[in-house]
């Protein structure tokens, strides 16, 4: 699975990191969400799918499985 954030759509609701802190990092600039590598792993992949659904602004797309 991997994992983007649309920064044009992340509005820094910080849901996603409350799901995933091992994903998603928060810039401490604006607070807005991205990931340091989009390879998710194994072990990630429930939490990620639960931030997908969290973000209010829709700004997580899974990009392949
Ligand atoms: Fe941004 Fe959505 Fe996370 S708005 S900070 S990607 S919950």
């Amino acid at each position: 699975m991997k994992v983007r954030v649309d920064p044009d759509r992340c509005q820094g609701h910080t849901l996603c990191a409350m799901r995933a802190p091992e994903v998603f990092e928060l810039s401490e600039i604006d607070g807005h969400a991205s990931v340091a590598d989009e390879d998710v792993p194994a072990d990630q992949e429930d939490q990620v799918n639960e931030a997908v659904m969290s973000c209010p602004e829709r700004a997580i797309a899974i990009v392949s499985t």
